[in-house]
């Protein structure tokens, strides 16, 4: 455990990055005393997907009243807040511009340190909240934006072992979702489908030779599957179809983490990132975790889609390992990847 921060340190987590307005306050990386999540879900849905100027107009709106009910949620007022995390990236530039203002701000009055933070580090650090779970870890994160197997070695030590060359896994469910004609965001649909489904139709594997994904030629060929069935007047079985697509994204990717595991000599699997909350992706993890004794941690569900809780996670532990890794000259960093990441895996 990192030292060096008095008990009971508040970190203020604030999320601003896609279509959620997220506020929480965590005591000491893990112990979630609010978490308050703003969706605009409702809102995109109407237009099939995340609509950016909308969704920072919207941030805009939400956010000082999205941190004040965290405080209040908790039972603490400003006076109780010992530092603010903010996701500085990645994300959508007019969206993360939002959280890091309002971050800057208030770090400045408040006269506590800011810490910035990297959207795709905070979703591994779910894994802390409520739980004794440290690194090392073989964590899958598993989002809307990324797709990689990553070595977490220390609180703030990451490197990518595979990850996709092009889609990530949750675009492919929204894609695949909004081709058979379900609401934004599709991913929970195809979850919820898939549950009374038979994986009956061929897929192509997103497996590459190299030990990568690639999620592009999968959702290609369950959208031209799609295609081709409907000019022959067939009908597919949605169900099934989701069924299908599910294990054909998800088994490859949990047989990849499983070599990793055993190459790395590695005891434990996390989940992280919105697709961590798929029924099939969580229960194949969990028999894993009984094939092998590998302990396999599972944030709950509201933990794995966007939040503040995890951002103030990463944010404790970036202060109390490296302290202050920023000042108000923080800019938002839309193309920021993870820490231990190459450019190009092809
Ligand atoms: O981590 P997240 O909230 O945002 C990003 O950082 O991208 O992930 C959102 C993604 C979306 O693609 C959504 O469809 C997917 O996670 N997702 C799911 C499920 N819940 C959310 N995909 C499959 N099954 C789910 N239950
Ligand atoms: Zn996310």
């Amino acid at each position: 455990m990192p030292q060096g921060l008095k008990k009971g340190f508040a970190v203020l987590g604030i999320e601003s990055s896609c279509d959620e307005t997220a506020c929480a306050l965590v005591e000491d990386g893990r112990r979630v005393l609010s978490n308050v999540i703003d969706s605009q879900i409702e809102l995109h849905r109407l237009y099939g997907g995340v609509v950016p100027e909308l969704a920072g107009r919207n941030h805009v709106m939400a956010i000082d009243r999205a941190a004040k009910r965290a405080l209040a949620d908790a039972g603490a007022d400003f006076s109780d807040v010992d530092a603010v995390a903010v996701t500085c990236g990645a994300g959508l530039v007019g969206c993360l511009l939002v959280g890091v203002s309002y971050a800057k701000a208030l770090a400045y009055s408040l006269g506590v340190p800011l810490v910035a933070v990297n959207h795709i580090e905070a979703h591994m650090c779910a894994n802390y909240l409520g739980t004794d779970a440290e690194p090392p870890y073989l964590c899958i994160l598993a989002s809307g934006g990324h797709t990689a197997v990553v070595h977490v070695a220390g609180y703030n030590e990451y490197s990518v072992l595979s990850s996709t060359v092009d889609d990530a896994i949750g675009e492919a469910f929204d894609k695949v979702a909004r081709t058979l004609g379900l609401p934004y965001p599709g991913g929970p649909q195809i979850d919820r489908l898939s549950e009374s489904g038979k994986p009956v139709y061929r897929l192509p594997s997103p497996l590459l030779k190299n030990g990568n994904l690639s999620y592009s030629g999968l959702k290609t060929a369950v959208v031209n599957l799609m295609h081709n069935a409907a000019q022959r007047n067939e009908a597919l079985d949605a169900a099934d179809l989701s069924a299908s697509f599910s294990r054909a994204a998800i088994d490859p990717l949990l047989s990849v983490a499983e070599k990793h595991l055993k190459r790395l000599g590695l005891k434990t699997l996390a989940l992280a990132g919105g697709v961590a909350a798929n029924g099939y992706l969580r229960g194949e993890a969990q028999r894993l975790s009984q094939r092998t004794g590998i302990r396999v941690l599972l944030p709950e569900k509201k933990l794995c889609t966007d939040n503040g809780a995890m951002v103030a996670s990463q944010g404790y532990f970036l202060l109390a390992e490296k302290g202050v890794n920023c000042d108000l000259t923080l800019n938002a960093a839309p193309t920021l990847r993870l820490r231990g990441d190459k450019p190009s895996r092809r």
